[in-house]
């Protein structure tokens, strides 16, 4: 008798092509999407989040170049186009379509008390616009699609997973096993990358350059900013979120990139000066990045097979996506259709 192999559970996580990528990113996510592969236990389905990024106003040329950039980033940090379903969210429209018949399964109320839309009106007072709002729903609809049992993501993204979940449980109590319902999957840590200038805000590209470690940041340019990375004034490396943020931030960085955890190197950082915590961190993100920085030049350079990237991505992920959109369209009741 035959072996028939048991059906791979199925992952799917993605980045904005906003612009600048970060260490944030790399160690929250990338790093995590590349684990995950090379661990051969899941079927992954990584895109470029391209509509989610239109909440913000972009400048079409720009955009257009970020989304194959960001695409060369996910390549240059290891992820191989044909062990995973690589894509631009736009190339496949099941998921606007799905993200509205979800929006009709959406509370208002539970998506205006998201942190994120929040703090994002609060920033953009002059641009709240519905999509700033319905943008958990086409998140929710970008997981569901596909069936996905895992979604690595750092943890801001958790409480949007959350609302995936409670609108495949909902939906399900109505119409069966429509989706399956998805859980979050963190990192051990690096969950939540802390600003270089001010540790108590999550690292984020939209703030000042000294505050963040781009992917592509030169080596120089990683230790500077390291080395003036805000800490305390009390000289002792030790781990304490709430008193000691900066310091904390170091460790968590250093343990994510190095792979000792955070007690041994507490241990090993007694009666050494914060100078030394900040050169090793500095060194393990360099050697982490440089290569990712190299072979994206690399990849960048060869426009036609990133293209292809991508359009191999999207017809594999639109054949499994028209799947769960044909269930959900029948068990909803709308007319059949034939292509
Ligand atoms: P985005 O593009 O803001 O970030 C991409 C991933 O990076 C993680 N991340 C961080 N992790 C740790 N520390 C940080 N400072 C840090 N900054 C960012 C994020 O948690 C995320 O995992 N809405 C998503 C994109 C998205 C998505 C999805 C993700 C759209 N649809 C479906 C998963 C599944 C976003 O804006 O991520």
């Amino acid at each position: 008798m035959t072996d028939i192999p048991a059906k791979k559970k199925r992952i799917f996580s993605g980045v904005q092509p906003s612009g600048i990528l970060t260490l944030g990113n790399y160690i929250g996510a990338l790093r995590n999407f590349v684990a995950l592969q090379n661990s051969g236990e899941y079927d992954c389905i990584y895109p470029v989040m391209d509509l989610h990024a239109l909440t913000v106003r972009q400048d079409p040329p720009t955009l257009r170049r970020r989304c194959l950039e960001t695409m060369a980033v996910f390549i240059a940090c290891g992820l191989d186009p044909e062990k995973n379903i690589l894509f631009c969210q736009s190339h496949v429209p099941a998921h606007s379509e799905l993200s509205w018949i979800l929006s009709c399964f959406t509370y208002v109320g539970e998506l205006q008390r998201m942190t994120q839309f929040k703090d994002k009106s609060q920033r953009h007072a002059d641009n709240i616009n519905a999509g700033l709002l319905t943008y958990p729903v086409l998140m929710a609809a970008d997981i569901l699609l596909y069936q996905t049992d895992l979604v690595p993501i750092g943890a801001d993204q958790k409480q949007h997973l959350e609302i995936a979940r409670d609108i495949a449980i909902r939906m399900n109590n109505v119409y069966g096993e429509l989706f399956v319902v998805p859980d979050a999957y963190f990192g051990k840590t690096g969950t939540r990358v802390m600003s270089l200038t001010d540790p108590t805000r999550k690292m984020s590209k939209s703030d000042e350059p000294a505050s963040y470690i781009a992917i592509l940041d030169k080596p120089e340019d990683i230790r500077r900013k390291l080395r003036r990375a805000v800490t305390d004034s009390e000289g002792e490396v030790r781990y304490d979120r709430e008193s000691k943020p900066g310091v904390t931030n170091l460790l968590d960085i250093l343990s994510a990139m190095g792979g000792e955890d955070k007690e041994a190197l507490v241990t090993r950082f007694a009666g050494k000066g914060y100078g030394a915590l900040k050169d090793e961190t500095a060194d393990a993100v360099i050697a982490a990045l440089t290569p990712v920085r190299e072979k994206y030049d690399q990849v960048l350079a060869d426009k036609a097979y990133l293209e292809g990237v991508l359009r191999s991505g999207a017809e594999r992920a639109a054949v499994l996506a028209e799947k769960t959109l044909r269930k959900v369209h029948k068990k909803l009741g709308l007319a059949p259709y034939k292509l």
